[in-house]
């Protein structure tokens, strides 16, 4: 579905975003970019989560339930990351939020979103 593909888009721009600011040795720093990224994923899967599973309900997609279990998880991680470790090793924490948002991408996106597509 292409509206969903296109929200998928802005999530490679984000770990692009995050890529950057890893890689910029000019900022020396970079916590409250590091806030804002988390922030914007946060409210950006919000948003694309629930758009997401209101399509696979009107179409019956029937791995709806083990599906949104996945999207719920994705947004407990980052409910629990540490925003007092951050601070003490940046470029570290830069690294697993990219590691993260890639793995998902890889992980979800590749898999279980594209199911949805084929159902
Ligand atoms: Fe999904």
């Amino acid at each position: 579905m292409k509206q969903i593909d296109e929200q998928h888009e802005k999530l490679f721009e984000i770990a692009d975003r995050a890529y950057k600011l890893l890689t910029n040795d000019f900022i020396s720093d970079k916590y409250d970019k590091i806030i804002e990224i988390i922030g914007e994923l946060k409210e950006y899967t919000l948003f694309h989560f629930k758009s997401e599973e209101e399509y696979m309900l009107s179409i019956g997609h029937r791995r709806f339930l083990s599906h949104k279990v996945e999207h719920e998880n994705f947004i407990k991680d980052i409910d629990n990351i540490d925003l007092y470790k951050i601070d003490s090793n940046q470029d570290q924490s830069v690294k697993e939020i990219l590691e993260f948002v890639v793995n998902w991408i890889d992980i979800h996106i590749l898999n279980q979103d594209k199911l949805i597509v084929e159902s």
